[in-house]
């Protein structure tokens, strides 16, 4: 008996030291360049629960803050059981968008790919990535160009923003859901795409993502000249004097919504809807001074660089008209992406998210009930739905 239990304990140490030296293994290997600084947290998990530690989506978290001071913007650690480089600088942010496929490559974790399946574009690298992303694209750029397409969104967001006008008060985020579903053509990208149907919980998931436009409008709900509120009503009302009455909004229309687009590039910014993505290093790769070594994960982190004060002006405002000067293809803003991966939804996702304002900021006013702020959990969440206090007007 007292050997057999001797026999266990000889295994567990055995397994524990297992654990410990493949963990830290990495850091003992020869490496030929310098590695960033870090540390790579406790065995296993790494730093994983401290770097996934819900923070308001404006904001860059504990974890990061506490990391860049101590070791700078670029720093290893230990995430999703894999040595890591986690990146908050722009260049290097940049540099490992445009090298996908050649020094980096998509690298997700298992689990996700459990979910969306092999062959989702997510996923998928190499040749299978461009045959589904062609595909993608040119479902894209045929969809865009039905004007149908639009009166869908359109008539949907009516249709919503109708059954408000009996209520007081509405939680935005089913609202939001509610669109998503109503929009067949979304649901049809979305499993074209995604390989997604409408009742699965990830579709849903994406249908939320562009409640985070709405960020920056709801914090200024009053007419008072000089908020974007005020700008946006009178660039809608502008659009709908120059319309026969009850005609749909078309492509032109969108293109004439400078200040709506510079309000929802300013969400994004400041949002962060897709706080950072997943890449593995292809071969060792050197930055400046540091080796990112073959194999480790990389994780270009989106919101430091939108949040950076070095790179936006008051970064922890909001404030649309930034963008009347700043080109928003740069590359301190990437809210969906860059390289072969830019996200294929972003017009889509942004005209919807303009002809909505469109009817809303001309015929609503809202308060928030509670204070709601959006959180990164890591994609953007609202903790209690976003409740709204509505009154129908006319301006
Ligand atoms: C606010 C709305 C959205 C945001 C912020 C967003 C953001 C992103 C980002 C950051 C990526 C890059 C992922 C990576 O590099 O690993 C991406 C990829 C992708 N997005 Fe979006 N997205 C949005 C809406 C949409 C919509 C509406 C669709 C579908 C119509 C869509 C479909 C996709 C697909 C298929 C990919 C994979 C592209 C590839 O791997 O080549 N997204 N998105």
């Amino acid at each position: 008996m007292a050997m057999a239990g001797g026999f266990w304990f000889v295994v567990l140490v055995g397994v524990v030291l297992g654990v410990i030296l493949n963990h830290f293994w990495p850091l003992f290997l020869k490496h030929r360049g310098v590695l960033p600084k870090g540390n790579f947290g406790w065995p296993l998990l790494g730093e994983t629960l401290g770097f996934l530690k819900p923070h308001p989506s404006n904001s860059i978290g504990e974890f990061l803050q506490d990391h860049c001071s101590r070791y700078g913007k670029v720093f290893k650690s230990h995430l999703f059981f894999s040595p890591t480089v986690v990146s908050c600088d722009q260049e290097l942010n940049y540099f490992i968008l445009q090298n996908e496929d050649k020094l980096f490559e998509c690298s997700y974790p298992k689990p996700i790919h459990g979910i969306l399946g092999k062959i989702s574009m997510l996923v998928a690298v190499g040749d299978t990535h461009k045959r589904l992303r062609n595909v993608a694209l040119s479902l894209v750029t045929t969809t865009k160009s039905k004007p149908h397409f639009l009166n869908d969104i359109e008539t949907t967001a009516i249709h919503i923003l109708d059954s408000w006008k009996h209520k007081r008060r509405v939680i935005f985020c089913e609202e939001a859901r509610k669109a998503g579903t109503l929009i067949f053509t979304f649901d049809v990208i979305v499993k074209q795409v995604l390989g997604l149907t409408p009742d699965e919980p990830q579709t849903t998931k994406i249908l939320e993502d562009f409640l985070t436009f709405m960020r920056g409008l709801i914090s200024f709900p009053l007419y008072i000249p000089g908020t974007p509120y005020a700008r946006a009503v009178q660039e809608h009302q502008y659009i709908r004097s120059i319309k026969p009455k009850d005609e749909y909004l078309n492509w032109e229309d969108y293109k004439k919504m400078d200040f709506t687009q510079n309000v929802i590039n300013e969400a994004l910014r400041y949002g962060n809807v897709v706080k950072f993505v997943h890449r593995k290093a292809l071969k060792d790769v050197k930055f400046r001074d540091y080796l990112i070594p073959s194999g480790w994960k990389v994780l270009p982190i989106f919101s430091a660089v939108h949040l950076d004060p070095s790179l936006h002006a008051s970064a922890l405002q909001f404030h649309p008209w930034r963008w009347e000067k700043q080109d928003q293809t740069c590359k301190k803003f990437t809210p969906f992406g860059g390289g072969t991966r830019c996200c294929p939804g972003s017009e889509l996702a942004k005209v919807e998210v303009a002809f909505f304002l469109h009817h809303l900021v001309q015929n609503f006013r809202w308060t928030t009930e509670d204070v709601d702020q959006p959180v990164a959990y890591p994609y953007v969440e609202f903790r209690g739905g976003l409740a709204l206090i509505v009154d129908q007007c006319s301006i």
